[in-house]
């Protein structure tokens, strides 16, 4: 996970890198990430991981039956969620920065509020999250199949981002 330091180095890297469908498809390899339904279809609420794994302002990504499950521990709770960012797909795992309840994407500087999940600044895309709950150390979330965003094909925005 990045630092607040590595924010400038993050922009001057991922500038120029490629967007749009190629970039969805290399992220989403190096991640392991592809769309699926539960195995088994076994919905409901599943084990994550137990807080103790997860430290204050840190992520930790799980897989659950298939799906990838980012879960993020912001101080004063969990919120479990897909593990893009719904902007252009960066891997929160590695660019997701957790300050003040605040994640923040590194790459363009999105950014959410996790307490109650309000878009700061000039984010123009909803976080989707997983409902969570603690029962003792133990974190859960509802899953009924995994959390997908819709991503612009033809990534014209991405490459007009910083322009
Ligand atoms: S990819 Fe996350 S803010 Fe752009």
């Amino acid at each position: 996970m990045a630092d607040l330091t590595d924010v400038v180095r993050f922009r001057a890297v991922n500038r120029s890198f490629c967007s749009g469908i190629a970039h969805r498809l290399f992220w989403n390899a190096k991640i392991g990430l592809t769309p699926v339904a539960l195995r088994g279809g076994n919905m409901g609420w599943k084990y994550l991981c137990d807080a103790s794994e997860v430290g204050t302002n840190t992520v930790k990504l799980v897989d659950v039956d298939g799906v990838s499950v980012l879960v993020a521990n912001y101080g004063t709770g969990f919120r479990a969620m897909p593990p893009i960012c719904p902007h252009m797909e960066e891997p929160l795992a590695e660019s997701g920065v957790i300050a003040n309840c605040i994640l923040t994407c590194t790459k363009h500087l999105w950014a959410w509020d996790l307490q109650n999940l309000s878009m700061i600044g000039e984010t123009e895309k909803e976080l989707k999250t997983y409902e969570v709950k603690q029962e003792g150390s133990r974190v859960l979330a509802l899953i009924d199949g995994e959390i997908t965003y819709d991503f612009d094909e033809d990534g014209e925005d991405d490459d007009d981002f910083f322009n």
